[in-house]
This record gives structure tokens, C-alpha cells and sequence, in this order.
């Protein structure tokens, strides 16, 4: 689709009917995100969903999952509650070559992937690149065997220029600097915490790479990387990841996780709920 193409207003209103029709909320009128990810757009029709599930379904497999998911992060980790700019707006392909995030074209291409899948379907033209990578991300957790999160609406726009710099916490973070960043973002410790658990998948070593479960808090709790004759040692998570049980705040959510996979599914998937709606400005009707 086409940037200069978007947010015409008989899409919207092909939109709300679709809607209105599958018994979904109405449209919402605009809304800066007042709250961090306060969730606005609509729920689409049965055959937009469709659609969009198609191609995701088609594009997103178990190996593509972890940069899919690190994808959603990365764009609407730009977000500043203080500046009121970022968030999960598309932005990030105008950002694929800063250090952060290195990597991250591969999961780029499946987002430019999946908007084409969309030419000629009911979704045409009333799906963002921004809601493609909210719900793909979504798509990357339910494949790898988490929690299935919706229903997610539709309805961001697209950044047409990139957001300000310097705004990812850096990986060799301590826990202080983690639960700043996040708060900054309008995230609590235990939103931090629960997202976090993202890491679960990928190749930090924490439990099976494509499985996303609670492995990663009891790999937390265990430390292997404090073990010297462990081979594993310097391939287990991030600094920022072995800061998180270093902090009393963050150690008993981690201990809370551990021992109860289905309470770390509920939080992980309200938390990203929120994550997809960071930032993010509502097209109007
Ligand atoms: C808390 C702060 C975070 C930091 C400092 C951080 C940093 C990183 C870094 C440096 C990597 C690359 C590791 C490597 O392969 O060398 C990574 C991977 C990853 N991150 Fe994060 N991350 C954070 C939070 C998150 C969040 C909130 C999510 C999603 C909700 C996320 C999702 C992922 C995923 C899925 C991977 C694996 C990617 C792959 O293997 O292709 N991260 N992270």
C-alpha cells in the first residue's frame, strides 16, 4: 500500500461499516495516547480479519516468530510519554540502520510481505503497515505456543518520517535504568517484567528457541551464567536480562512467573495489548 494512499476517508467509512456490520464498536474518534497504549480503531469485519490472517498465517512461521515479535518492540519502543511522539507507528523502516536494530530488515520485509498479500482482499486499504506489525507480532506468539491475544483493532497510522533516536534502553542496562526506561514509556515493573519474557524465544539460550513459555524466568532464577564450568555461560541472556532477579521489585514477579506459566500467558498478553497500542494515533473517521 501505497503511504500517500492512507487514512482516505471512504476507506474509514467502508471500514465502520464492516463493523458495524460484524457487530464490532463503532469507530473511534481520534485519540493522542494519553495513556500509553490506551487502544483505540476498530475491530475488523470477519472478512478483513480474515484476510489479514491469511497472509500472516502464511508469512509468520515458528523461525520467522522472534524477529517478528522483536520487530513490534523495537517500533514502539520509540515512544516518550513526556515528548508525546513514537510509538508503534511504522517508523521503524525509516530506522532499520541504527545499531538497535540490527537484524530487524528480515522482519521488516515480512510486514512489506504481508501488505501486499493484502491488495485485492476486503483489507485493502484500511490496514496500516503499523497494524500488520501489532498483529503479526501477535500471529508470533500464538505460533510459538503462547497466548492467543485479541482481539486487536486496526486503525493506526503510519509515521511518515522516522522517530527521534536514543530512546531503547541499552541492553547492558541495570534493573534501575530498565524500570526508568519503561515507566518513560508508560510501562510498569510489572509490564517490564512480563515483556521481558519475550526473550523466551530467539537465540538468548533461554528454553527452546521457537516455544514461547516461562522458561525464561527459571532460567532467571537458576543463573546459569554465574556457572564457570557451564559451556552455556556466555550464551545465556543479555545483561539486562540477568539485572532483572538482581532487583527485589522484579525478582518476585520473576518468581511469580516461574512457578505459574498461565499467569505470565495473562500479563504477557494485556501487557502486549498495550505495547501495540503505544503511541499510536487513531486515523479518524
Ligand atoms: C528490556 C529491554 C530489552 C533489551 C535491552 C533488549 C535487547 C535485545 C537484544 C540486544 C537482542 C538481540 C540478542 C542477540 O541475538 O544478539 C534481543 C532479542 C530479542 N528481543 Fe529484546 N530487548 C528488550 C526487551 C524486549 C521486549 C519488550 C521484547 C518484545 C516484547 C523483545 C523481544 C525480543 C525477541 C523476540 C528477541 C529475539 C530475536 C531473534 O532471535 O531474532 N525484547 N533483545
Amino acid at each position: 500500500m501505497a503511504d500517500g494512499g492512507y487514512g482516505r476517508r471512504a476507506a474509514l467509512l467502508r471500514l465502520a461499516a464492516a463493523a458495524a456490520v460484524a457487530g464490532a464498536a463503532p469507530l473511534l474518534l481520534p485519540r493522542a495516547a494519553a495513556a500509553a497504549g490506551a487502544e483505540g480503531g476498530v475491530v475488523p469485519s470477519a472478512e478483513v480479519k480474515a484476510a489479514i490472517d491469511k497472509a500472516l498465517e502464511k508469512l509468520i512461521t515458528k523461525a520467522k516468530a522472534p524477529v517478528t515479535l522483536r520487530l513490534v518492540y523495537h517500533d514502539a519502543g520509540t515512544f516518550s510519554k513526556a515528548a508525546g511522539d513514537g510509538g508503534l507507528n511504522a517508523s521503524i523502516r525509516f530506522e532499520l540502520d541504527r545499531p538497535e536494530n540490527f537484524g530487524l530488515k528480515r522482519g521488516w520485509r515480512l510486514i512489506e510481505e504481508a501488505s501486499s498479500m493484502l491488495k485485492g482482499t476486503p483489507a485493502e486499504g484500511l490496514v496500516s503497515y503499523a497494524d500488520l506489525i501489532a498483529w503479526a507480532g501477535a500471529r508470533a506468539v500464538a505460533v510459538t505456543g503462547g497466548p492467543r491475544i485479541g482481539p486487536l483493532t486496526v486503525g493506526r497510522a503510519d509515521a511518515a518520517a522516522a522517530d527521534p533516536p536514543g530512546r531503547m534502553v541499552s541492553e547492558k542496562s541495570d534493573a534501575a535504568a530498565l524500570i526508568r526506561n519503561f515507566g518513560e514509556k508508560g510501562f510498569d515493573v510489572r509490564e517490564l517484567v512480563a515483556l521481558s519474557g519475550a526473550h523466551t524465544i530467539g537465540g538468548k539460550g533461554f528454553g527452546d528457541p521457537v516455544t514461547f513459555d516461562n522458561a525464561y524466568y527459571t532460567a532467571l532464577l537458576a543463573k546459569p551464567w554465574l556457572e564457570p564450568n557451564n559451556p552455556m555461560a556466555d550464551h545465556v541472556g543479555l545483561p539486562s536480562d540477568h539485572a532483572l532477579p538482581e532487583d527485589p521489585r522484579c525478582l518476585q514477579i520473576i518468581q511469580e512467573y516461574a512457578s505459574d506459566g498461565g499467569a505470565f500467558a495473562r500479563d504477557f498478553a494485556a501487557a502486549y495489548k498495550r505495547l501495540a497500542a503505544t503511541g499510536v494515533t487513531w486515523r479518524e473517521a
